[in-house]
């Protein structure tokens, strides 16, 4: 990647609304993030975060503002398939594998879902070996190859999700909570996986889990009530005040957050 794609926005929101019989979801929200960065996007319950990467794969569309993905796609009028296919993806809570298929041909099939039926039926080429290699060595599945997905601990589940997902050749990778329901050893293998992945293409967790934000995060974006409350390093937003406020005015939430 040269320097200059790297101080381009990959991601660029103007002044997104979106309402449900009203109420504001996101308020006139404003966010732009990078090529190959790593950013997370943290905020009380209620504070727009899912709503937002429904926005970016195309599954809600804002009733106001401009969303750009990567130079040129205009997201809000992009089908949903179609921006999948642009590079957009998105990892949910529940993992979509196949669980009587071994991790190898899970990822096997996602690789074929990208090239069609005939990608599916195809002898897997020498290019698809290495791509699976690569994506197995990077989330740290090789030595669970050839183990039944379905008997993977919770955390492998996740990773091999990821896989799949890399395995398209995503441009932007969203993960909504994705170290929820995990032990502290699988959140910390997966703040590795993350930072290792943003070298591949950016990545964008929405995430609740302070301490995990605290470990692995460069850049934070802070939610509240639909719109951008602030920005900037993790020691920046532990430290402003209204970050403390929109946390602690609910609850004793302040030790969480230092
Ligand atoms: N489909 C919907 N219909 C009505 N209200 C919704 C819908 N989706 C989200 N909301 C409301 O929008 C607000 C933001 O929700 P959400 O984006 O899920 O927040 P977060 O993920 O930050 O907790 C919440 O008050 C939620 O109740
Ligand atoms: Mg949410």
């Amino acid at each position: 990647m040269n320097s200059d794609a790297a101080s381009k926005p990959i991601l660029q929101l103007q002044d997104v609304t979106v309402s449900f019989d009203g109420f504001k979801a996101l308020d006139g929200l404003n966010f732009r993030m990078n090529y190959g960065e790593l950013r997370f996007v943290i905020g009380p319950n209620g504070a727009g975060k899912t709503t937002l990467l429904d926005v970016l794969t195309g599954k809600t569309r804002p009733q106001r503002g401009v969303v750009i993905f990567d130079g040129r796609v205009n997201v809000t009028k992009t089908p949903e398939h179609e921006l999948a296919r642009q590079g957009i993806a998105r990892k949910f809570q529940t993992p979509t594998i196949f669980p009587s298929l071994t991790v190898y041909e899970n990822l096997e099939v996602s690789s074929g879902f990208r090239e069609g039926v005939i990608g599916l039926i195809r002898r897997p080429s020498r290019e698809r070996w290495e791509q699976i290699e690569e994506v197995l060595h990077l989330v740290r599945l090789k030595s669970r190859a050839f183990v039944q997905a379905g008997v993977l601990a919770h955390g492998e589940k996740q990773w091999l999700e990821i896989a799949m997902l890399l395995m398209q050749k995503p441009k932007l990778l969203l993960l909504d909570e994705p170290v929820a329901g995990m032990t502290r050893a699988e959140r910390n293998r997966t703040g590795e996986l993350l930072q290792a992945i943003s070298g591949h293409c950016s990545v964008l967790v929405v995430e609740h889990d302070m301490e995990f934000v605290r470990n692995f995060a460069g850049q934070v974006t802070v939610l509240h009530l639909g719109r951008r409350l602030t920005q900037g390093s993790v020691t920046q937003i532990q430290t402003d005040p209204r970050v403390i406020e929109v946390y602690i005015g609910r609850s004793h939430v302040s030790a969480a957050i230092r």
